[in-house]
């Protein structure tokens, strides 16, 4: 149970020592949602057999927010994950991105859209075999026209940034699993995305190597940025401000866990 805050806001308590301050949101007009889901359905037609993946999802996420989505299998996690970073477009519903219906956008639009506003990060790390793990990170730099000697300049920053400088000239396979998904953060965030995806990042990871990269998220999420991760694991779910479930298709519930804002290192420990 959190403290309850005082009652008159200028009877200074100090915090207990190592305590989180929370420090109020400044005030000022309602910030506009980065995200905006409105009834969002998805039918996978495979032949004569349809899917309802999703059935009417709608769902607000703003700035700065740091979000996991629940569910059990084939509720339909991945399906809106991958129309959230426009991989795959709805049946029906609209959907906004930072205020913008991305229907009306066209699929060159898009690819930019998705290249430098949006990181993704998936369970199975994705990187590019027999390629070095710097290599991998300025892919999408690559895409985005950045020339050779700035890529590689802002590949090895977020490397650096993800703790993996030192093996920036690894291939995938001589890297573990943790580290492999730590180049994958770098390639997510190596355009500077103002919005992180991750299906499952840590499903495929041991308990040290979730708490590494929950805390490059916990990070980048400090720095501002907004982070949408699909999980499976309660631990990894609770080191995040907001919980949205899902359930046949549909949001279930959607908590808030303001307040106890954990540090990933804290995991296991409670
Ligand atoms: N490309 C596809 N074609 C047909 N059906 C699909 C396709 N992708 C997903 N589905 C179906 O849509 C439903 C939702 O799938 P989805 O992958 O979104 O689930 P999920 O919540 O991510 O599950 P998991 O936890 O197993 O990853 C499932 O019934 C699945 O079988
Ligand atoms: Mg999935």
């Amino acid at each position: 149970m959190a403290i309850p805050p005082p009652e008159r806001a200028d009877v200074a308590v100090p915090p207990p020592e190592g305590a989180d301050i929370d420090v109020p949101p400044p005030e000022g007009p309602p910030r506009r949602p980065v995200i905006s889901l409105r009834k969002i359905t998805k039918v996978y037609r495979m032949g004569e057999i349809e899917v309802a993946a999703l059935r009417g999802v709608s769902l607000d996420v703003l700035p700065g927010e740091l979000v996991s989505v629940m569910g059990a299998s084939g509720s339909g996690k991945s399906t809106m994950m991958n129309i959230l970073g426009c991989l795959d477009t709805p049946s029906s519903g609209r959907y906004l991105l930072d205020g913008v219906d991305v229907r009306r956008l066209d699929e060159t639009i898009l690819a930019r859209v998705r290249n430098r506003k949006i990181g993704f990060v998936f369970q199975s790390f994705n990187l590019i075999p027999r390629t070095s793990a710097v290599a991998n990170v300025e892919m999408p730099l690559a895409y985005a026209g950045v020339g050779a000697r700035e890529r590689r300049a802002r590949a090895m920053a977020a490397l650096e940034e993800v703790g993996l400088a030192d093996r920036a000239h690894h291939l995938p396979n001589e890297l573990s699993g943790g580290q492999q998904q730590r180049a994958a953060v770098a390639r997510a965030i190596a355009t500077n995305p103002s919005l992180i995806l991750a299906d499952e990042p840590t499903g495929n990871l041991d308990t040290r190597s979730t708490h590494e990269i929950m805390d490059i998220f916990a990070r980048l999420n400090q720095d501002g940025r907004t982070v949408v991760l699909i999980t499976h694991e309660p631990e990894v779910a609770e080191l995040t401000r907001r919980i949205v479930r899902l359930r046949d298709g549909l949001v279930l519930s959607d908590e808030s866990t303001a307040g106890e804002h954990l540090h990933a290192s804290d995991m296991g420990a409670r």
